[in-house]
């Protein structure tokens, strides 16, 4: 018996829209001792992938709501830890069905004739022999820290929160590349640093505050954040859409970041244009809070609006960033009409990018990584820089 089977059954999902297959095949499994979840769909399959974490997915090709192929991709395309090992189990067993199987991730595949269900048997146990054989212990877990909460916001959308928030990440990480930074996308109902960064995941915030158990571990935690990305951070997505956010149970909000406080020494926050019982709190506990300003009076007069709330909220102006970013060509209000309305003082300045700032966006890429040159991009580092001083000097 391997350690793992000694420990606990392996779990295996059936995604079949064959309802006689799927209980004749629950059957056999489970004859086995292996913990069998069904599935009768795509969507139900991927939800379950998620939810249930098998170790072993066994797939039909043809499915009532989508191509089995395309659960297959998704799952592979999951940035989140190893994927569960798949066995393609279809009535279509041609070469060219075999092989379309294979280049869309799967690791095995058994056509759907009689004797397969020995084969599919003989199958699992031979790849869980040999996993878990091979699987090394895991780490120990590192050990806490104290992270520090930087909240991005503005006062009206499309300020540039988001390009400000990652890009910072990203100059942080390449100036501090020992740190461990997280970057949170908390704009409700969805937000777009997953689009602007070409990254796509179901595991959410939202999803995460239903948790069922009690406390939000680390353990749980690191289900739910991006494997390191190519530019030296770590994501974690809010939600994916409206009705996922609506679903969000905003009690554990602050349990969760209380959590990743343990486990990042960075965590850039993107709360977009809110101010909400979700993002409140956060904001409160943060260091700094990193306000994005565009040279126009309706932003300014809200800005005005939003930090004079704040600061009846005991966030004193000390703790306020303020980033005047240039959304647009054209100027209407000066810095100095800016630091004037507000009575604070403009700690940095984004230069207009034209059309650059959006053609990273489009290429999935931070802009300093794409146009590293620019202008703004040696202000995303001085910020960094800056944020990176106050953490060192709070440290101290
Ligand atoms: N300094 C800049 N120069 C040129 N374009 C910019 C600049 N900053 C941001 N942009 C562009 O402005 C648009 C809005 O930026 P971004 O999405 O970062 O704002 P946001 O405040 O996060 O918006 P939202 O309210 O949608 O969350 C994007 O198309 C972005 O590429
Ligand atoms: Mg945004």
């Amino acid at each position: 018996m391997t350690e793992r089977q000694g420990r606990m059954a392996a779990k295996i999902l059936l995604i079949d829209s064959d309802a006689a297959t799927l209980n004749w095949l629950k059957v056999k499994l489970e004859q086995e001792s292996y913990v069998v979840v069904t599935a009768r769909s795509g969507d139900e399959g991927l939800g379950k992938l998620e939810q249930d974490q098998p170790d072993i997915v066994v797939l039909d090709t043809v499915l009532a709501d989508m191509d089995g192929l395309e659960v297959l991709r998704r799952a592979c395309a999951d940035e989140r830890g190893t994927p569960p090992w798949v066995i393609v189990f279809s009535k279509k067993y041609q070469p060219q069905d075999i092989a379309a199987g294979f280049q869309a991730g799967a690791d095995d595949f058994i056509g759907k004739r009689p004797g397969a269900d020995a084969e599919l048997i003989g199958k699992i146990r031979g790849h869980l022999a040999q996993t878990y054989a091979r699987k090394p212990a895991p780490p120990p877990p590192p050990p806490p820290v104290n992270g520090h909460i930087f909240s991005f916001c503005s006062s009206k959308g499309g300020s540039g929160v988001t390009s400000v928030c990652v890009n910072v990440a990203y100059a942080l990480a390449q100036v501090q590349p020992e740190a461990r930074i997280l970057v949170v996308d908390m704009v409700f109902p969805f937000g777009t640093i997953a689009s602007s960064l070409a990254f796509d995941s179901r595991r959410t915030v939202a999803r995460m505050t239903h948790e069922p158990t009690e406390e939000i571990s680390r353990g749980v935690v690191e289900k739910y954040v991006s494997a390191p990305l190519k530019w030296g951070f770590r994501l974690l997505i809010g939600a994916n859409d409206p009705q996922e956010a609506g679903n969000l149970d905003a009690a554990r909000i602050e349990p969760i970041f209380k959590t990743l406080r343990t486990m990042y020494d960075y965590i850039l926050v993107d709360f977009g244009r809110t101010l909400s019982r979700i993002s409140l709190p956060i904001i409160e506990i943060s260091e700094r809070v990193l306000f994005i300003v565009t040279p126009d009076i309706t932003t300014v007069k809200g800005a005005k609006l939003m930090l004079n709330f704040l600061r009846s909220r005991d966030i004193a102006f000390d703790r306020i960033f303020l980033i005047n970013n240039r959304t647009v060509g054209r100027v209407w209000t000066t810095a100095e009409d800016i630091e004037r309305e507000l009575a604070l003082k403009v700690n940095a300045m984004i230069p207009y990018e034209v059309e650059y700032m959006t053609m990273a966006t489009n290429d999935g890429v931070p802009f300093i990584a794409k146009f590293p040159e620019h202008a703004a991009s040696a202000m995303f580092r001085q910020v960094a820089q800056k944020l990176r001083e106050h953490v060192q000097g709070v440290s101290k």
